[in-house]
């Protein structure tokens, strides 16, 4: 089965087949010993720049299986086990019981824990460990017996290593770049045939959070049709694909002709959109319409550096965004009204940007804030722009050329142009949860996990 395949059937598939799908993705899993070109060649680049702890880890998934668990000791609440290739890990009771993979604790068709957390005893106990080339044994105080395969064990032993492996799995490390970037270049028709170069691409938009597509059909779904074929559409209320021209009575300010500032895409949404594919189906061929793109995780980084203050405001003060109007096509909703509210620089629980949100068209003019803290706000926010505007670069999309980018952290606006202009840009939505689920999909497929 083809991972397009195992992915559809993933999750348009009828319950019966899930079991036989998720069985043969595992076998694809245990099997994949030998490693692509395009792995071969990101591995070696990212030798230099990885952790030695995940490089280390890389190096792992090329060798065989580990042969059984060697050694096992009691400390502190948890087993200090040794792998048969030296490797050590520290298990915690707690983590190890909550985790008991037998039939009675976890379904092996729905790769999912049936052990209730009702039933975890927290202070739990193992009565009795038995160590095997298989891996672990483990009799616990409250009268239950566990096994564990060394792999398994391995892959989540708490060490830097397995912990950075299963970071990168989750979410590849971000490239930071300025104003010299140069966006990589990939063929449409090569994208839709060949999963190897679709990788590459994934890999592409989740280190650099840009990529330029060339040779784009002559179709306003093209960039639709693309990422059908990644998994489906983000819709949203301007439907599957939005006509960016002048459009009379336009519903939105970027369906005109007027110059657009530095922005994402839809952040009237709670749930922005991950991805956006730009199009240009024609371009205005005088001065005009030139496309401006910075990398908005450069610019934070840079606030946080220099302007440790601006970047407290800007990452803890939620910001209104609005969008509201009615359709101007038959595909949009027809009347549409939209509030979100987040920082303009969101952080994770480890101080990490995960998301930047600008626009100046859909900023709210209503402010959550008392009056006085207002001018202060717009200080940080107008030294924010300025950083983003200076490591942005300039450029002109051609017919057939279609822009990708993480509309989470990217920013992208246009120059003004000709109001009678026959300018033509079409835009699109992906998600990152289904463009990070397709890229693990096709690594587990090449055999190329970071
Ligand atoms: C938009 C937009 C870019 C362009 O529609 O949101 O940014 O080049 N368009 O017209
Ligand atoms: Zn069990
Ligand atoms: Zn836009």
């Amino acid at each position: 089965m083809s991972a397009i395949r195992l992915i559809r059937v993933l999750f348009y598939g009828a319950a019966t087949q899930r079991g036989a799908t998720k069985t043969q993705v595992r076998r694809v899993w245990s099997g994949c010993s030998s490693r692509s070109s395009l792995c071969g060649q990101e591995g070696a680049q990212r030798g230099l720049s990885l952790t030695a702890a995940a490089s280390q880890f890389e190096l792992s998934l090329t060798k065989p299986p580990v042969s059984g668990v060697v050694s096992s000791k009691l400390w502190n609440d948890m087993l200090e086990v040794k792998f048969g290739d030296g490797t050590e890990g520290r298990l915690p009771f707690v983590w190890l019981r909550d985790n008991c993979q037998c039939s009675q604790c976890f379904s092996v068709e729905g790769l999912g824990r049936k052990f209730l957390i009702d039933d975890l005893d927290v202070e739990v106990q193992p009565t009795k460990v038995e160590e095997s080339m298989q891996g672990l044994t483990v009799k616990w105080s409250d009268g239950h017996q566990s096994e564990y395969s060394t792999n398994w064990l391995q892959n989540r032993a708490f060490t830097p290593s397995s912990r950075a492996l299963h970071r990168e799995k989750y979410a590849l490390r971000k490239e930071q770049w300025g104003a010299e970037h140069r966006m990589k270049d990939f063929d449409y028709n090569t994208l839709m045939s060949n999963e190897r170069v679709l990788l590459d691409w994934l890999l592409t938009m989740e280190r650099k959070g840009s990529a330029m597509v060339r040779n784009v059909p002559q179709k306003d779904v093209a960039g639709q049709e693309l990422i059908e074929h990644i998994a489906f559409v983000k819709q949203c209320h301007y439907g599957p694909h939005s006509p960016v021209i002048n459009r009379p009575n336009s519903n939105n300010v970027a369906f005109t002709n007027a110059k657009l500032g530095l922005h994402n895409d839809l952040p009237a949404y709670e749930h922005m959109p991950g991805i956006i594919f730009i199009q240009c189906l024609a371009q205005h061929p005088g001065a005009g319409g030139e496309s401006i793109v910075t990398d908005g995780l450069f610019a934070a980084e840079e606030l946080r550096r220099k302007r440790p203050e601006d970047f407290k405001i800007l990452s803890s003060t939620d910001m209104y965004f609005w969008d509201k109007g009615h359709a101007n096509y038959s595909w949009e909703m027809p009347e549409f009204y939209k509030i979100a509210k987040f920082p303009v620089i969101k952080v994770n629980g480890n101080n990490e940007v995960v998301q930047i949100a600008v626009s100046n068209t859909t900023r709210d003019s209503h402010m959550d804030l008392p009056p006085q803290e207002v001018k202060k706000y717009y200080a940080a926010y107008k030294r924010f722009y300025i950083i983003l505007s200076a490591n942005a670069m300039t450029f002109k999309m051609e017919q057939g050329d279609m822009m990708t980018l993480d509309n989470v952290r990217c920013l992208h606006g246009r120059e003004s142009y000709d109001a009678d202009s026959q300018r033509h840009i079409e835009t699109s939505y992906l998600d990152w949860d289904e463009a990070r689920c397709r890229r693990r999909r096709l690594q587990e497929k090449f055999g190329c996990f970071i």
